[in-house]
């Protein structure tokens, strides 16, 4: 019988000619730190039954409206991860996109709110969508949205309307941008399956700093799926799916008489975008 470096060698052998060089690449990786991950753990048959488990009650907790999947790897940071080594250099920094994306929001006017005057204290958010020298762009999309005010999205809440706090505004020659929506609350993410029970097993909280998601995009330039969180936020430490980046961090300034009439809060967020990647 090999020993477990013998082992591990055995293993990587019998998948060294997989023709896909990427996916040979990444099931050879795999292979190399899950069993490492066993070695350094000298993980037990109890353990790795257990694993089992979870990882089968994971996929028992999927179904066409929840992704406890996608929910476990927020949780593991992950998805952070994945979106660290994809950043594109100079541009905005991405981070996760979360399972409350709709697709299809409506697109508004410059200024327009995206929800109802009862979701949360008003407030006007612009800035300005830039490439990485500077230059403005014209007709950036940019998809927003967020929770109300009881911390839950349109689609958790049969009280809110359709699309209610989502919209898609456009930027104008100067590259300018700016839209009425509520100051963003924190909110808790599932905890009623198997990821609850990983994150109490580990004595973490569930809680997301606040934060308005964004998906920022243009012709020519790669997208970048973001978010703008509030720097007055308890969880900007400790957010349950690691998400937050320094630079994605703004102020919800109170608004001064020179500001519009109808806001509590001002926020400047400006978002830079990388050029696409040549097509290879
Ligand atoms: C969200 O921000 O919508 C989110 C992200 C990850 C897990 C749960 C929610
Ligand atoms: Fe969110």
């Amino acid at each position: 019988m090999p020993d477990a470096t013998e082992l591990t060698e055995e293993v990587l052998r019998a998948y060294a000619g997989t023709p896909d060089p990427r996916l040979r690449e990444l099931v050879t990786a795999l292979i190399r730190h899950l069993h490492a991950f066993a070695a350094e753990t000298g993980l037990t048959h109890e353990e790795w039954l257990a694993g089992l488990d979870f990882l089968t009650a994971v996929g028992h907790t999927c179904d066409d409206q929840r992704q406890e999947f996608v929910l476990l790897s927020d949780v593991l940071g992950l998805s952070a991860q994945v979106d660290h080594v994809n950043a594109a250099a100079g541009a905005t920094e991405p981070t996760v996109l979360g399972p409350f994306y709709r697709p299809g929001a409506p697109r508004r006017e410059a200024g327009a709110h995206i929800g109802r005057p009862g979701d949360g204290a008003a407030t006007l958010i612009r800035g300005r969508v830039t490439g990485t020298s500077a230059e403005p762009i014209a007709g950036a999309s940019l998809d927003v949205w967020q929770c109300a005010a009881n911390g839950l999205y349109d689609t958790q809440d049969p009280e809110q309307p359709a699309f209610n706090l989502r919209g898609i505004f456009s930027t104008g020659a100067d590259g300018g941008y700016e839209f009425r929506t509520v100051r963003p609350v924190s909110y808790p993410i599932p905890v009623d399956g198997p990821v609850g029970a990983l994150l109490r097993a580990a004595g973490r909280h569930n809680w997301r700093a606040s934060h308005v998601h964004a998906i920022v995009s243009a012709p020519g330039y790669q997208a970048v799926t973001t978010h703008i969180f509030d720097a007055a936020n308890e969880y900007l430490r400790s957010d349950a799916v690691f998400g937050v980046r320094d630079s994605l961090v703004q102020e919800f300034r109170p608004a001064s008489p020179g500001d519009p009439a109808d806001v509590s809060f001002v926020v400047d967020a400006d978002f830079v975008l990388a050029p696409a990647m040549p097509r290879t």
